[in-house]
């Protein structure tokens, strides 16, 4: 874990927080994407005990706990957010924690069904510390899913008509996010190197989707944005995987 990484992105995060209010959460898994209501991937949420690994304002939470949740447990790396998420979701019930999801503050082994982060992985500046970690969490059986910006959609920028690429797409590693506006490190990862690191840490892939979705609506409200209509046309904006622990053998 890369602590002065993690120092830099709470201070970012603790600035950027407002700006992110109940930012595409669930049932959004990003923008221009497919959602949770169409993709149905977590599946029935009734009574199961559901971890949120970046939780950010606690939307997502929300909409977990309209679904009739058993328990609800989140993670984030910014005190900003976790007050907001407290303060919306509003019930003692709900766990929530400070923490880098790089470790395990204090979340319990083997007793999660579900696993999810929408648009927070990217930041993890130890890919295989943190799926090592959030498969710990989950029971045999459980599932993991998480979306995060498709990993070709920052290599290609817009000019006039025409779309170019701008780095390669093997190159991986740190780097500054041209739509973010305050100094914070986010991780260039390949599509191979997310199911790959899944794989190693022991989880089984269940689905993969690049798809976008473009509505009418969605001109106006994403013309001349880092998320552009015109720019979704021919790439995906999200990469949304789902995961499943597998059953141990007795
Ligand atoms: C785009 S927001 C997530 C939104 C949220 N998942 C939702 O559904 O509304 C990304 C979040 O990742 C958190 N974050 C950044 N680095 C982190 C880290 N290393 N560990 C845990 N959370 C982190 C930020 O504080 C921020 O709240």
């Amino acid at each position: 874990m890369n602590t002065k990484a993690i120092a830099i992105n709470k201070q970012s995060w603790e600035e950027a927080a407002p700006r992110f209010y109940g930012r595409n959460p669930l049932p959004e898994y990003g923008p221009l994407a497919p959602t949770e209501d169409e993709l149905q991937l977590l599946g029935e949420v009734e009574d199961k005990r559901v971890l949120d690994i970046g939780c950010g304002s606690g939307h997502s939470l929300k909409y977990i706990k309209n679904k009739l949740a058993g328990e609800l447990w989140g993670l984030d790396l910014s005190h900003s957010q976790i007050e907001a998420a407290r303060n919306l979701l509003s019930d003692d019930h709900v766990r929530l924690f400070e923490s880098p999801m790089e470790k395990n503050p204090g979340i319990p082994e083997g007793y999660f069904d579900i696993a999810y982060s929408i648009y927070a992985l990217g930041w993890t500046t130890d890919l295989h510390q943190t799926l090592a970690n959030i498969y710990s969490y989950l029971r045999p059986g459980g599932i993991f899913v998480f979306s995060w910006e498709h990993p070709f959609y920052n290599r290609v920028y817009q000019k006039g008509e025409d779309l170019l690429l701008k780095q390669s797409y093997h190159k991986e590693g740190p780097y500054d996010h041209e739509a973010w506006t305050y100094p914070a490190i986010m991780q260039q990862f390949k599509v191979s190197t997310y199911l790959n690191a899944l794989i190693k840490n022991g989880f089984m892939i269940e689905q993969v989707v690049e798809e976008v979705r473009l509505s009418e609506e969605d001109v106006e409200r994403h013309t001349g944005r880092w998320y552009s209509f015109d720019k979704a046309n021919y790439l995906p904006t999200t990469l949304i995987v789902k995961a499943r622990k597998g059953k141990a053998v007795s």
